[in-house]
């Protein structure tokens, strides 16, 4: 099928990113990115793009060039459908927070509302794409909906799983280490290869049936999200043992085997992806009575957990036993560098942790605003909206956010942490001033020549 139209429904960190690298390469194809989000979508349309409503390095100037072109934000769903060939379900799924599969299994709804969406409005053939991250099978579902639709319209479904990384979301897309591609239809894979050949590589563009498809990407962050988690049980007997992490990784790293990537000790992966998409993975094992592996992957979740758990209570047993009505200064709220998105960054939990023991929290991030904050801990229900707005302050200025605080917590690795005047800051703490460094990124020496009691994690 030759597409001129493509829709995506979902303007999110996926769909955004994605459509605006499909369009820039694609001038000859018009893409629309619907979104039931009306705030979202005016904000995607806003005339400076600075304030577009996701951050990535890249995008705005990507955005800026194809928008109006062939690049268009819209609330029309139907219409948008109707219009094109393609398809592109990008929507969200995340962990189930009721009924069967509770915490564990992903939320399907929104996604089965697209399905139901398109059967409805399509009056002619169409290739639905599945680009939103699903259990495997999911597909099964989706074609069974828009195969009963009583009309002739014929559909083809895609797996076609998003492999880009926050923060490097452009760079991931223009550079892909490979493009996936489940289908039954030859015709249709081929239509969607085709897109990605305007600037991908054919070698690089695999095609697998849809169920190795839609398993590959809950198994790839399972892998990605087992390093860590693998990395971080390491970093804990480092501690004990005078070991360093750092130099372990390297060690194993070099193994090219094992190889030097996502070998990083951390504070715990976060992000929207790794816990859901685990989550998920062991929640389809149980359901086929595979509980040797249900058990398996559950301990990387596990693990991480733990990393959280004890890096704030070191931070409390280090602050003689209570931190109570002790200022910690908290830089970085973000899950990881170069992006606003904080959807279970380490963070919050640390942070809820530490609210428990009645510390008040001073948050400086360079990237998310207060709303994001406030509402990251509202969520948690652990204690009332007026409780976190009075123990928890968040600053503009890092050096504010320090100024007479008795410990620093660093909770995302942007590099912009790594240049402050670290004199300065120390000089404007109270003593002894400690720093609990959660990714590593601080000079040791340096920090303890200043005068800062200075701990990171695996060391
Ligand atoms: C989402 C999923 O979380 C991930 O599993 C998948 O791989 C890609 O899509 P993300 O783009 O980060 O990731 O989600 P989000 O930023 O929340 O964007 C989803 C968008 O879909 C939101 O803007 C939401 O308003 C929109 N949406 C949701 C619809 O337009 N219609 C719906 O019915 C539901
Ligand atoms: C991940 C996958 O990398 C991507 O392929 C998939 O499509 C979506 O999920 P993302 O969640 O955006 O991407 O970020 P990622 O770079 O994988 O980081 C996830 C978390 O792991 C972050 O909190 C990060 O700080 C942490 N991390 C990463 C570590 O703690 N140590 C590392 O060595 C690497």
């Amino acid at each position: 099928m030759k597409v001129n139209n493509i829709c995506c429904i979902g303007a999110g960190y996926v769909g955004g990113p994605t459509m605006a690298v499909i369009a820039k390469k694609n001038p000859n194809i018009k893409v629309t990115i619907v979104d039931i989000n009306e705030e979202r979508i005016a904000a995607w349309n806003d005339e400076d793009v600075s304030k577009l409503p996701i951050y990535e390095p890249g995008l705005a100037e990507i955005v800026a060039e194809t928008r109006g072109k062939n690049l268009f934000f819209s609330t029309e769903i139907d219409k948008a459908i109707n219009e094109s060939e393609m398809i592109f379900i990008s929507v969200n799924t995340p962990t189930k927070t009721y009924g069967k599969g509770k915490g564990m299994a992903a939320d399907l709804k929104y996604v089965e509302l697209c399905a139901r969406n398109i059967a409805e409005v399509a009056k002619t053939d169409k290739i639905v794409v599945e680009k939103s991250t699903l259990p495997v099978r999911t597909a099964q579902a989706i074609k069974s909906i828009l195969h009963n639709t009583g009309s002739d319209v014929n559909f083809h479904i895609l797996s076609n799983p998003e492999f880009l990384a926050e923060g490097t979301a452009v760079q991931d897309l223009l550079n892909p280490d490979r493009v996936l591609i489940g289908g039954e239809s030859e015709d249709a894979i081929e239509s969607l290869a085709n897109i990605y050949g305007s600037w991908v590589s054919q070698e690089r563009i695999l095609r697998t049936n849809v169920w190795s498809s839609e398993l590959s990407k809950l198994t790839a962050n399972a892998f990605l999200a087992q390093r860590i988690s693998s990395i971080n049980a390491i970093s804990e007997l480092c501690e004990h043992t005078e070991a360093n992490v750092n130099e372990v990784a390297r060690a194993i790293g070099m193994d090219s085997r094992i190889g030097p990537k996502f070998l990083n000790a951390s504070i715990g992966f976060g992000g929207s992806c790794f816990q859901k998409d685990i989550l998920n993975l062991v929640y389809i094992a149980r359901s086929y009575g595979l509980n040797a592996v249900a058990d398996y992957w559950e301990q990387v979740i596990i693990l991480n957990d733990h990393q959280k758990r004890r890096f704030s209570d070191n931070l409390i047993s280090t602050l003689y036993n209570t931190v109570s009505g002790k200022k910690i200064a908290m830089l970085g709220w973000a899950f990881k560098k170069d992006t606003n998105d904080t959807r279970e960054s380490a963070a919050i939990y640390v942070a809820d942790h530490l609210l428990s023991e009645q510390a008040n929290i001073a948050v400086y991030d360079p990237k998310v605003p207060a709303k994001k904050v406030y509402g990251d801990l509202n969520y948690l229900e652990t204690r009332s909206d007026e409780e976190n707005k009075d123990l928890v302050s968040t600053f503009d200025d890092p050096y504010e956010a320090t100024k007479g605080a008795h410990a620093i917590a660093i909770m995302t690795e942007w590099d912009e942490f790594k240049a402050y005047d670290w004199k300065k800051i120390y000089d404007n703490m109270k003593k002894p001033a400690f720093i609990f460094d959660g990714r590593n990124i601080l000079d040791k020496a340096e920090m303890n020549n200043i005068g800062f009691e200075y701990s990171s994690i695996g060391k």
